[in-house]
């Protein structure tokens, strides 16, 4: 049985295979791998009796879902124009150097994504981004060495991925 069939069994115990269980599904799918591999949605197509493009659809819509894989720690920098005045492009140069990737790539060994969002909601403190789920607002080039620094010392390690 494969690591794909496994977790995605041990959700649909917990969640059905109704349709609107694809939702939590994905979600499941994406915290324990960091995306949603094309072995996946072929699997949970399976075990919804779905079309695999119908599981795809879904898993594409969202943009915190990815079918691509992304790092363990994905930073998403708002792009919306009040962050932009308050010197947005500043903390994307900070993680740039820092991370030594660009905005949309992934660190060589899956620790960092760096990507782009719309407004978090937080434009009265920007510039502001996203680490997975813990927003940070009001960032300079120094708070960005700080909170990467802080994300290096969790850790990571391969088997942070259960592929
Ligand atoms: Fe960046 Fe709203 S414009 S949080």
């Amino acid at each position: 049985m494969s690591k794909n069939h496994a977790l995605i069994s041990d959700l649909v115990k917990i969640h059905g295979n109704q349709r609107r269980s694809l939702l939590p599904i994905l979600q499941g799918v994406y915290e324990q791998t960091h995306y949603i591999s094309d072995e996946a949605i072929v699997e949970i197509a399976r075990q919804f009796d779905l079309s695999s493009a119908d599981v795809y659809g879904k898993a594409t819509f969202y943009s915190y879902l990815s079918t691509v894989p992304l790092g363990k720690y994905v930073i998403r920098v708002c792009k919306t124009i009040v962050c932009d005045m308050h010197k947005k492009k500043l903390i994307v140069d900070a993680l740039e150097h820092l991370l030594k990737i660009k905005m949309g790539e992934t660190t060589h060994n899956r620790e960092f994504t760096l990507l782009y969002t719309n407004c978090l909601g937080w434009c009265h403190k920007g510039p502001a981004m996203l680490v997975n789920d813990d927003v940070y607002t009001e960032l300079t080039p120094d708070k960005v060495r700080d909170i990467i620094t802080h994300y290096k010392k969790l850790g990571y390690k391969e088997s942070d991925y259960a592929r």
